[in-house]
C-alpha cells in the first residue's frame, strides 16, 4: 500500500504508541481488501459504545488506546446502553451506569463528541456528496451512502475508531466508484408503500432477499421518499442483509446524476408485488396480544416524528409502556417547543442517547414488544429476548393507549 509521508511517520510511531497501532490496524484492512492507498476522511462514527457490548475487558482496552490521544477528525458516538442522565427513570441498574459513564468520559477525552445516536445525520455530522467518511452504525452506513451519496465501508467500531484517530481510511470498498453500482434491480411498483411500516418491511425483504450487493429500486414515488421512510427502510435492510448502499430510481443522488450508468454489467433483476411475507416474517414469535412496552424510534427518531406522536397522543393516557428513542439534541428541541411535555402527559417516555437493543433490556420486567422498526422487530428477540409485535405508528400508539394489540 502506498502511504504518504505523515502517514508512514504515523506507522513508524511517531506520533506515539495509540496512533502507530491504529494505522498498524488500518494498513491490514487495506491489505486484505488489496487497497492502493489511504484517503482522508472527513468524520467517523463509532458503535459497541455501550456497557453491554464491551464489558470489562473493552473498558480496559479503550482507557489504554485512547490514552492521551485525540481524534483528527469530527467523530460522534452510537447509542450508549442508557439515557445517560435519566437512567434511573428507566431502571437501569447503578453498577451497569457507573461503567457506561466511564465509557463515556474515555471517549470525551479522546476528543469525541459525546452525541450517542445512531443518526448522527440529523445532528450536525452531516457528510456531504462523495466525501469520504469513516462509519460503523449499519443504519447510519446505508443512509450516509445511499441518501446522502457519501463514501463509507460498513466499519467496525474499531476500525472507526482507528480511522477517527489517524483522519484516514484504506481505500476499497463502497469508497471506489466501481462498487457502487448496482448489481439488483428491484421493481417494487406493485407494493403499496404509505405507511413508515412498509418502509421497513420492504428493507427486511430486500436484505433478506439478497443478502450482499447493491439494490436499485424502481417504483417508490417521491413524496413517499421522506427522511423518516428512507430511515427505516435503509435499517431494516442492514438488519436482514448485509447490505450498506442502495439507489432509488430519480430520487437518490446517484440514481439521479449517474441514470442507468450505474448499473452494473450483469444485474439480477428481481419483483417484489406484496409485503405480506415482511409483516409475517418480522411477527413471527409473537403469540400474545399483550404488550408490555411499545418501542419507536430505531433509529432515532427524528423532530417530525415526535410531532406525529405528540398528535396521536393528544388526550390520552396509557395502559403499556411507550419509550421513544430519539438523540439528546432533538430531545431539547422538543422540550422547547413543548412537543416533550405534550407526549409526556399521556406517560409515555422521551428516552435519549441510548437504543432498546444495546441496553440492559432483558434484566426488566418486559415480556412482549410492539414497534414500527423494521430493525428492533429483527433484533429485539435474540438480543433482548422479547416477543414481538411489528406494525405502523398509529398501531402502536394504539397499543400503548390500550395495552393490547387488537389484530
Ligand atoms: Fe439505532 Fe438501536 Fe435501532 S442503534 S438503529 S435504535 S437498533
Amino acid at each position: 500500500m502506498l502511504l504518504n509521508k505523515k502517514e508512514q511517520l504515523m506507522l513508524e510511531g511517531k506520533e506515539g504508541k495509540a496512533v502507530k497501532k491504529a494505522m498498524e490496524i488500518l494498513v491490514a484492512l487495506g491489505k486484505i481488501y488489496s487497497a492502493k492507498r489511504m484517503i482522508r476522511i472527513t468524520s467517523a462514527q463509532i458503535s459497541g459504545v455501550s456497557y453491554k457490548n464491551l464489558g470489562d475487558e473493552g473498558i480496559d482496552f479503550l482507557k489504554e488506546f485512547l490514552r492521551d490521544i485525540k481524534v483528527k477528525v469530527l467523530t460522534t458516538l452510537n447509542p450508549a446502553g442508557m439515557d445517560l442522565k435519566n437512567w434511573k427513570e428507566f431502571f437501569v441498574p447503578k453498577k451497569f451506569a457507573k461503567k457506561q459513564l466511564k465509557i463515556i468520559k474515555i471517549f470525551e477525552n479522546a476528543g469525541i463528541e459525546t452525541s450517542c445516536s445512531c443518526v448522527p445525520y440529523l445532528i450536525g455530522n452531516v457528510p456531504k456528496f462523495q466525501e469520504h467518511i469513516s462509519w460503523s452504525e449499519s443504519s447510519a452506513v446505508i443512509y450516509a451512502n445511499s441518501v446522502l451519496g457519501a463514501r463509507t465501508n460498513r466499519e467496525s467500531g474499531i476500525s472507526a475508531l482507528c480511522a477517527a484517530i489517524t483522519g484516514s481510511t484504506p481505500e476499497y470498498g463502497y469508497h471506489l466508484d466501481k462498487n457502487r453500482k448496482a448489481n439488483f434491480l428491484i421493481d417494487v411498483s406493485k407494493v403499496k408503500l404509505k405507511r413508515e411500516s412498509d418502509f421497513s418491511a420492504l428493507g427486511y425483504l430486500i436484505g433478506k432477499k439478497i443478502q450482499q450487493g447493491v439494490p436499485y429500486l424502481k417504483g417508490i414515488e417521491k413524496r413517499d421518499a421522506t427522511l423518516e421512510n428512507l430511515k427505516l427502510l435503509g435499517a431494516a435492510m442492514a438488519a436482514s442483509g448485509g447490505i450498506a448502499l442502495y439507489h432509488i430510481e430519480g430520487i437518490t443522488p446517484e440514481a439521479k446524476k449517474f441514470g442507468n450508468k450505474i448499473f452494473s454489467k450483469k444485474i439480477e433483476k428481481v419483483k417484489i408485488e406484496s409485503l405480506d411475507e415482511g409483516y409475517k416474517n418480522l411477527n413471527f414469535n409473537s403469540d400474545t396480544k399483550k404488550v408490555d412496552l411499545v418501542s419507536i424510534g430505531c433509529p432515532h427518531a427524528s423532530l417530525q416524528e415526535l410531532e406525529k406522536i405528540s398528535k396521536l397522543l393528544e388526550g390520552k393516557k396509557l395502559k403499556s409502556e411507550l419509550w421513544i428513542s430519539t438523540s439528546r439534541s432533538i430531545k431539547k428541541i422538543a422540550e422547547k417547543k413543548i412537543l416533550l411535555r405534550k407526549i409526556e402527559n399521556s406517560g409515555a417516555k422521551v428516552i435519549a442517547d441510548t437504543c432498546i437493543i444495546v441496553s440492559p433490556i432483558e434484566k426488566l420486567r418486559f415480556k412482549t414488544m410492539a414497534t414500527n422498526s423494521g430493525k428492533m422487530a429483527f433484533y429485539a428477540p435474540s438480543y433482548c429476548n422479547l416477543k414481538v409485535k411489528f406494525g405502523p405508528l398509529e398501531k402502536c400508539i394504539d397499543v400503548a393507549i390500550n395495552g393490547v394489540w387488537k389484530s
